[in-house]
């Protein structure tokens, strides 16, 4: 519990720490409580100095109950806007202090006193908020400042890893490329090079092979690796009894056994440097289960459960562990997983969210909408509910002949 709130308070002022205290108070406990038990006749709420009663006050308690759970959410998670939509909120109140106490007390000196003075900590903490952009994550270290020189990053012949790939170097950040497909690799290697100044060295390797992983460690043993994306994965969609047993296999080794085995290799020499990065693709498939595509599914909340782990074990070490899960994601995995195409995100968007909650959190699901489908269903309804209905979502997703 102690590191827990260590870690949930690291890095911030106390100020902007007690600020995201006072608004999970309204948005857990307050803003409930007001809404939903406070009787209708004694509710007043107080918009710009306006004073709203009886349906009114409960209509206009929505929106500040929105208001204090983005700003929890946003604090919490460092996020840029803040420092806008917060600062526009307290000037907000600011100015209704002004208002109230002119319009209570009339146009007179004590009125306008009153007025300023109440008004004068929201104007501060208006200039404060304004001005904390340093505390909010836009501004960050560069990757290769944070970490090191040196990145591995497994499936990078495609999709998600060759976008990895390019986000790393762009930070100034060297990359191992590991994959199949070595001519992928090459051409990627080339353009980061090329457009990034950084080396590269590319190891064609088939990670579905038990060894394929140990092979990969050791070609990059002379490498002092900081950040480590265990990103390669597949998935096989289908009736259980349809699919290939040795693509099954093949599937739990890529998607799990060879994270485990990368991240034991690599991770001693991280402590030793006291820093370092690990970045696992998991998916919002491993939120839920999935019939028809049940073995990514559990290959996915394999790597999220191994990830908050670690995000955990290594925290005081000074080693960053994320777990990225993305909802569908425009790349070759649908043709490669057998599913009918299907639009999504785009692999860039879906990186750059990585990138910038790296060291934030243990797990990141990437868009909104992904959000609500992968976490809240989980969290109310029976889980049975969800299979099925995660089901009748699959099967429009593949072949007649694999449902
Ligand atoms: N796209 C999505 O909708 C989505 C959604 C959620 C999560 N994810 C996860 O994101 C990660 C990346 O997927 P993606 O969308 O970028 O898919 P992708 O475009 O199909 O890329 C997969 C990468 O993994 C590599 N790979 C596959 N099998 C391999 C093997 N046996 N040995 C070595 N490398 C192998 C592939 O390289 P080679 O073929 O050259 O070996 C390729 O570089 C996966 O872990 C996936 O589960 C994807």
């Amino acid at each position: 519990m102690r590191d827990w709130l260590r870690d949930l308070f690291r890095d911030r002022p106390v100020w902007i720490n007690a600020l995201m205290i006072f608004s999970s108070y309204m948005a857990f406990i307050y803003m409930p409580w007001d809404i939903f038990w406070k009787p209708v006749a004694e509710d007043q709420e107080v918009w710009f100095g306006v004073m709203f009663t009886g349906w009114w006050a409960k209509l206009m308690a929505l929106p500040h109950w929105f208001i204090y759970a983005a700003a929890t959410h946003g604090i919490r998670r460092r996020r840029p806007w803040v420092c806008t939509w917060g600062a526009f909120y307290t000037a907000q109140i600011s100015i209704g202090m002004l208002v109230w106490n002119i319009s209570t007390f009339g146009f007179s000196l004590l009125g306008v006193f009153l007025g300023l003075i109440s008004a004068a900590p929201f104007a501060l903490l208006t200039l404060a908020l304004a001005d904390a952009r340093e505390h909010f994550s836009e501004i960050r270290k560069p990757m290769r400042a944070r970490y090191g020189e040196w990145a591995l990053v497994t499936g990078a012949s495609a999709g998600l890893g060759v976008e990895f790939a390019r986000a790393l170097a762009r930070e100034g950040v060297s990359c191992v490329l590991a994959a199949r497909r070595e001519d992928r690799l090459r051409e990627v290697a080339d353009e980061l090079e090329q457009r990034h100044r950084v080396e590269t060295r590319v190891v064609p390797v088939d990670l579905s092979k038990p060894e394929g992983a140990e092979e990969l460690a050791r070609a990059c043993a002379d490498l002092e690796i900081g950040v480590l994306v265990n990103n390669a994965g597949l998935g096989y969609a289908g009736r259980f009894e349809k699919l290939e047993t040795e693509r099954l296999t093949d599937l739990i080794t890529v998607n799990c056994t060879s994270p485990v085995i990368l991240t034991s290799r690599l991770v001693g020499g991280m402590i030793e440097r006291g820093r370092g990065a690990v970045i696992f693709s998991g998916s919002i498939a491993g939120r839920q289960p999935l019939p028809l595509h049940g073995v990514y599914s559990a290959s996915k909340a394999f790597d999220r459960l191994f990830a908050e782990s670690l995000y955990v074990e290594l925290r005081e070490q000074g080693i960053d562990v994320l777990v990225l899960e993305p909802g569908t994601t425009e790349t070759e995995f649908q043709e490669v997983a057998g599913e009918i195409p299907h639009s999504g995100d785009t692999a860039e968007t879906v990186v750059a969210l990585a990138m910038t909650t790296l060291g934030e959190q243990p797990a990141v699901v990437s868009g909104w909408w992904n959000w609500i489908r992968a976490i809240v269903p989980a969290r109310v309804f029976p889980r049975s509910l969800i299979a099925y209905v995660a089901r009748d979502v699959i099967k429009e997703r593949i072949p007649i002949e694999m449902r």
